[in-house]
């Protein structure tokens, strides 16, 4: 069992950081308010069910995480939803689900498939496991599509390297673009792609500043493992950081990244 963000405890708080901050642009379009039983498959150190607890009062969720590091400081952040009977947790591995086949009314799926071998083993199991006319909604990644003013070499290059690590470790930097295809092979219905872009530039600085930190914090998760792979030298990452502090400052800079946004239905 490898994972490109490792399990540390600085990155389970960044799970939970990451969450709460891009929280407006996540949940924009959500609607579960009719749903009971949902469906969280990765849900990790249980961030976004958190949320989803919070924005729809009536769900019960059941979260599914093949990590027990990750498991284990979910039930202590869902403690009382937990013991309310709100939330159940299971250590299973995504790509062999083993639940209630039709027992769900929807499924949420958030920064997950990137880490995936098989997505589309997951996309079937999961639509197994939903009742006819169910939907699912996807949130994913589509590396791609980031772009920093001014430019930034060493930060490119360790984007790179970020994202090749990522895929020789069989997981899918880019999956987003790949939402629409691996839903309608999955048997999927009614299949929506879109792209949220995260667009910051000196319209509104504070802002930019606050996106080009957060994202940075996404590439240094992954520098542990860059390091140990001799992937990036410690003077690239050096530069990196300069690069970063000059951005953030920077009259005119731009931050630009777009995610993607799927649903479907049984
Ligand atoms: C980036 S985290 C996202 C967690 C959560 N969805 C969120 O947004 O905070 C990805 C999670 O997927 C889990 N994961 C990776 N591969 C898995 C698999 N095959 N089956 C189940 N969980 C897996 C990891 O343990 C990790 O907790």
């Amino acid at each position: 069992m490898d994972y490109l963000h490792g399990f540390d405890s600085k990155e389970q708080d960044r799970l939970i950081h990451q969450a709460q901050f891009l929280e407006p642009y996540v949940y924009t379009g959500v609607d579960f308010k009719k749903v009971n039983r949902l469906l969280e498959v990765g849900c990790g150190v249980g961030a976004q069910s958190k949320i989803l607890l919070k924005r729809f009062p009536k769900i019960q969720i059941t979260g599914v995480d093949f990590s027990s590091a990750q498991l284990h400081v979910a039930a202590q952040y869902l403690k009382r939803p937990i013991s309310d009977g709100r939330v159940h947790l299971l250590q299973q591995d995504a790509q062999r689900l083993d639940l209630v086949y039709k027992k769900y009314d929807a499924a949420f799926l958030c920064w997950f498939l990137e880490h995936v071998p098989e997505p589309l083993k997951v996309l079937k199991q999961v639509r197994k496991h939903l009742k006819p006319g169910a939907q699912i909604v996807l949130t994913e990644v589509f590396n791609q599509a980031l772009f920093m003013e001014p430019y930034s070499p060493n930060y490119l290059k360790y984007w790179f390297e970020f994202n090749e690590l990522q895929w020789t470790m069989k997981g899918h930097p880019f999956i987003g673009a790949q939402l629409g295809h691996l839903l309608k092979e999955a048997g999927f219905k009614s299949i929506n792609v879109e792209f949220r872009p995260l667009h910051f530039d000196s319209r509104d600085p504070k802002q930019r500043a606050e996106f080009i930190e957060f994202f940075f914090q996404i590439l240094l998760s992954a520098e542990p493992k860059l390091r140990d792979k001799n992937k990036v030298s410690e003077d690239m990452v050096r530069q990196m950081y300069k690069e970063v502090e000059i951005a953030k400052k920077a009259k005119d800079s731009v931050f630009f990244y777009s995610f993607a946004r799927a649903t479907a239905i049984r």
